[in-house]
């Protein structure tokens, strides 16, 4: 059997980000437990704000076109999303939007949410960890169809999570992303 392939996607694209810190850590444990990992960066997939006269005049952009190709290359992806005034950022939104329009041949058009697993982790500075940002990409995920499993992962006051070997401090924390990454990796596995 060819090897699970995992794609980790950070949803911030600051320096420094608690997010993309995450996804490092995520991926770590993902790999650990034997999946393949793609970490990207949106930085490397521009989008303009959707906007439906450009996708009639131009069509949908070439990024988006190549991210959702590279989703269609893996089993399973986990988005690890800031919280900005309770929900999405606007660049997780975007990009889902502008994927969602993709539709390649022989496939109808979002097919690629359908067809694959998520998972979905958050990181902020609060004690709620980006809870409801999690909640908010839940339900956008859903609206595409895509399988998203029941576990999520939120980390609290991220800004003091990790050890100086950037490890999450906390055993509950580091249980609750290993739990998570069990989780995909199971349900991606079935989805071979
Ligand atoms: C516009 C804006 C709105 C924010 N709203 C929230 C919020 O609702 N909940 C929260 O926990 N943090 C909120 N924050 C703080 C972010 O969680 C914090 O900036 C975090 O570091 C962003 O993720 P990043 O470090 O991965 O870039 C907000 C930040 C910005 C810039």
């Amino acid at each position: 059997m060819s090897a699970l392939k995992i794609l980790v996607i950070p949803g911030s694209l600051r320096s420094g980000s608690l997010n993309a810190r995450l996804a490092a850590v995520a991926a770590h444990e993902l790999a650990q437990a034997g999946a393949e990992i793609t970490r990207i960066s949106l930085a490397d997939f521009p989008l303009p704000i959707y906007d439906g006269d450009l996708q009639a005049k131009s069509g949908v952009p070439k990024h988006a076109v190549n991210l959702k190709r590279m989703m269609a290359a893996h089993h399973g992806v986990l988005i690890v999303t800031p919280e900005y005034n309770s929900s999405v950022p606007a660049l997780v939104k975007n990009t889902i939007d502008w994927v969602s329009r993709v539709q390649d041949a022989h496939e109808t058009r979002g097919q690629v949410f359908r067809d694959r697993v998520f998972a979905i982790a958050a990181a902020s500075g609060n004690r709620l960890g980006g809870a409801r940002a999690l909640a908010a990409l839940r339900l956008i995920l859903s609206a595409c169809h895509a399988q998203v499993i029941p576990n999520q992962f939120a980390l609290a006051f991220a800004d003091d999570a990790y050890d100086e070997m950037e490890r999450l401090k906390n055993a509950a924390d580091s249980e609750g992303l290993k739990a998570l990454a069990r989780q995909l990796i199971d349900v991606s596995q079935r989805m071979m």
